[in-house]
């Protein structure tokens, strides 16, 4: 644990590059109108014009970039904004299959097999269920991005483990390579062409939120697992109540 000394600093360079982030945003938005102006006002000229598809391609160009900086500013605002946490009793198993309803159409349309095992009975968490979501969506998103060979799966599992409720999600795609292993969770970092390298590390915020633990295995070429393990219902209470155990908690499930 840090010294409370760096852990304020460390707050307050967060701060400093959030507040970063929302001054570049507004030149960012004037930027990226104007390029689309300027598109519009060279689309509308005549074909003949000098070096019209030049001009043309250019600030659609332009158009592009900034949107993808806007982007990139908005998945780390998110990050970087410490979270309103709101914890409540939830099931795991219910946080699961709602996220996997938001992706089935999307998995169909991408000819993505999915199979889905929940354990028997439901999974007690006191936890923040929107973030769970996000951590989760962050997972199968990038299980469903690594996907290179004819037939797609995602297996998606929860379960009770010595007493603690997980959750774990194979893709067959194409693994991690032994270099980026330990890289896969710096801020920014990202193999893919528009990946912006912020899911995992959002996921191990969220996973450390919640007390909970995060193990990834892959195998080059056959997949990768991620399983995340979370305390179960009456140890997170104990953990994030220590001081008001007399406080009714707020409960959405029961
Ligand atoms: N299931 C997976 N299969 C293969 N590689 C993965 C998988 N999950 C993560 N990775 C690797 O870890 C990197 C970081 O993942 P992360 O989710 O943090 O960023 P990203 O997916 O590249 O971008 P984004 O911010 O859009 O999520 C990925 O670029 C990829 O190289
Ligand atoms: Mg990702």
């Amino acid at each position: 644990m840090p010294a409370t000394g760096t852990r304020k600093r460390l707050a307050d360079l967060g701060a400093v590059a959030s507040g970063l982030a929302h001054e570049i945003r507004n030149p960012l938005n004037s930027l990226y109108i104007n390029s689309q102006i300027l598109a519009e006002i060279v689309a509308a000229l005549p074909e003949a014009a000098d070096r019209k598809e030049e001009l043309l391609s250019l600030a659609r160009a332009n158009m592009k970039v900034t949107r993808r900086l806007n982007d990139i500013l908005s998945e780390f605002l998110r990050f970087a904004r410490p979270a309103a946490t709101e914890f409540v009793v939830a099931d795991l198993n219910r946080v699961v299959s709602d996220t996997l309803r938001f992706l089935e159409v999307d998995f169909a349309r991408r000819g993505i097999e999915l199979v889905a095992s929940f354990h028997p009975e439901p999974l007690p968490l006191f936890a923040d269920e929107k973030q769970l979501r996000q951590a989760l969506l962050n997972i199968l998103l990038n299980a469903e991005e690594s996907m290179d060979k004819e037939r797609k799966v995602i297996r998606v599992t929860t379960g009770l483990e010595r007493g603690r409720p997980l959750v774990r999600i194979a893709d067959n795609g194409r693994g991690i390579p032994r270099a980026d292993r330990k890289q896969i969770f710096r801020l920014f970092f990202s193999t893919r062409k528009s990946g912006t390298g912020l899911g995992l590390p959002i996921v191990r915020k969220i996973v450390r939120e919640h007390g909970g633990k995060i193990g990834i295995r892959s195998r080059e070429g056959r997949g990768t697992t991620v399983t995340i393990s979370l305390p179960p219902e009456e140890q997170s209470k104990a953990r994030f109540a220590p001081r008001d155990a007399n406080r009714p908690l707020p409960e959405k499930v029961r």
